[in-house]
């Protein structure tokens, strides 16, 4: 039977989410959590089913009409194949396997875009080259959020870690953690609207800009901060600029009771930095803690989130597996 199978990373934003927005650079890095996409033969209909999102569902290959909504940013990307790059759009099983939580702010519809139009042109027995898959795992991301800026789908394909300033684009950048330090991802389990988010934090920007401008400039000088500590493996600085952004976050309206519970938790049990990953209101939480206290932070946390992953970074971007 033809089959292939790849998988492609989640991210965290380190430094910089809602920033961004308005000019400031944000820093992300891709996640040892990967997404699995396994494309395989079959009659009838692109059949779709992730057991984790939930989704179990079709796409008809001639017309690209879907029988879920949420399969409408992959109905684009193969759109997108068929037509601007010329692929044959045939019935095939897919399923999804990840370990990536899914709608928790750690890049997971990327993820899925980019290791599915992987595994399908490899199906096809014509792999794309990251830059195409770059172009279409982008396609699908418009669908899926709007007005993305790009950091998601740009971590799937290429993994590793990037800076990116909006008008700019990104610079990669390498980076490691300091030694004998973990990096900590916590899923709350609350559900959240990247859109109203943003738009809140927006307003809130747009009402006190002349205070705000200067919330916004300190938040780009932490990227500089958090690159130099890295750089020097300096985890005290880097744990205290996350404190510091995180701050910043909730100054403008991005944090929720929950997510400063969590946080506080965690510095209380050790972390030498927490603060929320992606819009907030939900979603996830980051934390740099010592190795030894790692089992502590597990236990002091565990009946406040859904789930808590020890994560590497830095990974590999999209690749096949099969
Ligand atoms: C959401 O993951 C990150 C935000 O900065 C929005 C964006 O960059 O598009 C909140």
């Amino acid at each position: 039977m033809r089959r292939a199978l790849a998988s492609a990373p989640g991210k965290v934003i380190l430094f910089g989410e809602h920033f961004v927005v308005k000019g400031s650079r944000s820093l992300a890095v891709s996640i040892s959590l990967r997404v699995r996409t396994i494309v395989e033969e079959s009659g009838g209909k692109i059949s779709f089913i992730s057991p984790l999102a939930g989704v179990e569902s079709w796409i008809d290959p001639a017309t690209l009409k879907y029988g879920d909504q949420r399969l409408a940013p992959l109905a684009r990307l193969l759109e997108y194949l068929r037509d601007v790059l010329g692929y044959r759009i045939e019935a095939h099983r897919v399923r999804v396997e990840s370990s990536l939580p899914v709608g928790a702010g750690l890049g997971s519809s990327a993820s899925l875009a980019a290791s599915y139009a992987l595994a399908y042109t490899a199906f096809q027995g014509s792999p794309l080259s990251r830059e195409e898959l770059l172009k279409a795992s982008f396609e699908a991301e418009k669908v899926a959020h709007g007005n993305p800026s790009g950091v998601d789908n740009t971590i799937a394909v290429y993994g590793g870690g990037l800076v990116y300033r909006r008008g700019e684009g990104f610079k990669r950048v390498n980076i490691r953690l300091p030694p004998g330090y973990k990096l900590l991802v916590l899923d709350t389990g609350i559900p959240r609207n990247t859109r109203s988010v943003v738009e809140h934090v927006l307003n809130v920007a747009g009402m006190t800009w002349e205070a705000a401008e200067h919330v916004y400039k300190a938040a780009d000088k932490i990227v500089d901060l958090a690159l130099q500590a890295l750089e020097e493996g300096n985890a005290l600085l880097l744990g205290t600029l996350m404190n510091l952004n995180h701050g910043l976050l909730n100054a403008v309206g991005a944090s929720s009771m929950e997510l400063e519970r969590v946080v506080f938790t965690l510095r209380r049990s050790g972390a030498v930095g927490a603060k929320l990953t992606g819009a907030g209101w939900g979603g996830s939480v980051i934390a740099l803690v010592g190795e030894e206290l790692v089992d502590r932070v597990r236990e002091n946390l565990s009946s406040l989130v859904k789930s808590i992953h020890d994560v590497d970074i830095g990974v590999e971007g999209a690749r096949l597996e099969e």
